[in-house]
């Protein structure tokens, strides 16, 4: 049911439970923070490479300063062979030339700092590149070596150790173990990839390994980083005895991608290598790390595609990590009740251990929410869109996307925002194969896209070669025509752009400390409705309204709208359209 009729304010109340508590005075910054993904290949060229780099990061903070956004996030930026687009890293204290200097990156810390930006980089603590001097050295040095001791290698089964040592699927695709040459030209050990060949896992039982990883942290801590994003976050442990496991791997996320109405899947951790329980030790060192730097805090943030959430929130309890990316939300069906059910749980999960939500919607490895939720269905996250593939409704997905986003940046807690999605930028659908560099298409056979699609290099200026990405044509990945209709300078001072929204939406929450409000739901507006209250001592209550509905909403009597996703239907809220309300 849909009222068509104004609510009087007392039809309008808040259900029993409030669902979340304002945060205590004075919460340190990342609790409520907003952080700005930086795909570092493709976001500004400062060279003409074709490839994003560095210095052309630094020479456009002051967008991001003008947006509004408390931090960012860089993909890595390492010494690389780029086999898995930098996420094999070579060596972990250096900066790749395509991207720059370590006196790049030290210039790019301090002009952030300078313009009031955090700066959180990637670390990818599951696996090298072959090509990182242990690996080489573990290659060069024999089966038992203690060269060898720090990655996974094992001896092949069947008659001439020419099966792999188990069963287990590489997430991109294929089998997880590559067997070696060994030096004396024999078929020798295998070794475990849970991702590409070039990228072969650390073997996190050895002390080594641990050690160095916390002498990486102090290496970038020293430089003034604010934090880590930690790669793979619940993968570094795999179960004793390593065996086999009956289900395929997926990219990550096969533990979140169910239909929310129905069956809950086996928990993550019943897969042998994903979210054992030895994962948190690290962690728990690695926060004694963090906190030796003292005021103000240095941040961990998970990538944890973990289930349930019970589990998931395990990595965000008081002594480990500070963020954990909220997965099920970005994989919650447009439907009110399931965003509603979505936010309330994840607001009491994170609450039971005291830490904040991490929202996200978009980022370098899931198709843009802007195309995602223009599909005909968003009951299931589609994994890579090709031209073969259904197409989005553009309209529509924007339209939802700006919605999404709004109702996202209103909710208590941290949000990660994906560069391109303020300009409300499409995903890429229909590039052509050749051009497709993601291992999961190669590794598949092209049965699975990738996500190439969702990492084309930024428009900043319609009608310019590579739409500004750099100062000439090249662009590692084709920019699909209708980019420029995106490009920033199309929408720079334009009422309405999806741009001024985000910078909108951006400056009310921190004026009204949206980030560290209390949360409640509200009755009384219609059952396709998401409706919350965001509340906090001192300031104007906040009415948060989401209409998924087919018809257009009423706001109770006297509710002051403060910014909307679309323009409002004589005062009413249309469909798919979210506004903020002080009431
Ligand atoms: C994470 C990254 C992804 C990468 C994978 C392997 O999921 O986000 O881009 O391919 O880890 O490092
Ligand atoms: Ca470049």
């Amino acid at each position: 049911m849909t009222f068509t009729v104004q609510p009087a304010l007392a039809e309008v109340r808040e259900a029993a439970d409030p669902v979340h508590a304002e945060d205590r005075p004075g919460a340190p910054w990342w609790r409520s923070a907003v952080i700005y993904q930086i795909y570092p290949r493709s976001w500004a060229d400062s060279n003409g490479d074709g490839i994003g780099d560095l210095p052309g990061i630094t020479a456009r903070l002051s967008y991001l300063r003008d947006l509004g956004v408390d931090a960012v996030w860089l993909s890595p930026f390492y010494p690389s062979p780029q086999a898995d687009a930098g996420y094999d890293v070579a060596d972990y204290r250096d900066v790749d030339p395509l991207f720059g200097s370590l006196a790049d990156a030290d210039v790019l810390l301090r002009r952030a700092h300078e313009l009031g930006i955090k700066v959180v980089v990637d670390l990818v603590p599951n696996h090298s590149s072959d090509e990182h001097a242990w690996f080489q050295a573990a290659l060069a040095a024999g089966p038992g070596s203690p060269e060898r001791a720090r990655y996974i290698f094992r001896d092949g089964t069947g008659p001439h150790g020419e099966l792999p040592p188990n069963n287990w699927n590489s997430v991109f695709g294929g089998r997880a173990w590559t067997r070696v040459t060994e030096a004396d030209g024999s078929a020798g050990q295998w070794y475990l990839h849970l991702f590409d060949t070039k990228q072969p896992d650390f073997d996190w039982q050895h002390p080594e390994v641990r050690a160095e990883f916390e002498s990486v942290l102090r290496f970038w801590l020293d430089r003034g980083v604010d934090g880590f994003r930690v790669d793979v976050a619940h993968g570094l442990i795999k179960q004793p005895g390593l065996p086999d496991w009956h289900d395929r791997t997926t990219m990550l996320g096969a533990h979140v991608e169910h239909d929310h109405s129905e069956h809950r899947p086996e928990p993550t951790h019943a897969t042998p290598y994903w979210d054992q329980d030895g994962v948190h030790e690290v962690y728990r060192a690695w926060r004694t790390v963090l906190d030796s730097y003292g005021a103000p805090d240095r941040i961990l943030c998970a990538e944890a595609w973990v289930e349930p959430q019970e589990r998931a929130v395990r990595y965000v309890r008081s002594d480990e990590m500070h963020q954990a990316f909220n997965f099920d939300f970005l994989g919650t069906p447009w439907r009110a009740e399931a965003l509603t059910d979505t936010i309330a749980r994840s607001l009491r999960s994170s609450d039971s251990v005291g830490a904040p939500t991490t929202w996200v919607l978009s980022n370098h490895d899931v198709v843009r929410h802007a195309t995602r939720l223009g599909m005909p269905s968003t009951e299931s996250r589609p994994r890579g869109i090709g031209a073969g593939d259904a197409q989005p409704d553009r309209e529509l997905g924007l339209r939802r996307a700006r919605a999404a986003t709004a109702l996202m940046l209103a909710l208590p807690g941290s949000a990660y925002l994906y560069q391109g999605e303020e300009l409300g930028l499409p995903e890429s659908t229909d590039m052509p194969d050749e051009f497709r560099q993601d291992p999961t298409f190669r590794r598949t056979g092209g049965a699975e896209i990738g996500r190439d699609g969702c990492r084309v290099p930024m428009p900043w200026v319609k009608g310019a070669p590579s739409l500004g990405f750099g100062p000439g044509p090249l662009a590692w990945l084709p920019q699909p025509e209708v980019y420029g209709a995106y490009a920033v300078d199309q929408q720079v001072g334009v009422p309405g752009s999806t741009l001024e929204l985000y910078r909108s939406l951006l400056a009310v929450r921190h004026a009204h400390a949206l980030g560290t409000g209390s949360l409640s739901l509200v009755e009384g507006l219609g059952e396709d409705v998401v409706a919350l209250s965001n509340d906090g001592a001192g300031r104007d209550r906040v009415l948060v309204v989401t209409n998924l509905g087919k018809s257009v909403v009423e706001l109770p009597e006297g509710a002051e709208v403060v910014v909307a996703s679309s323009p409002l239907e004589a005062g009413a809220v249309p469909t798919d359209t979210t506004v903020w309300a002080r009431w």
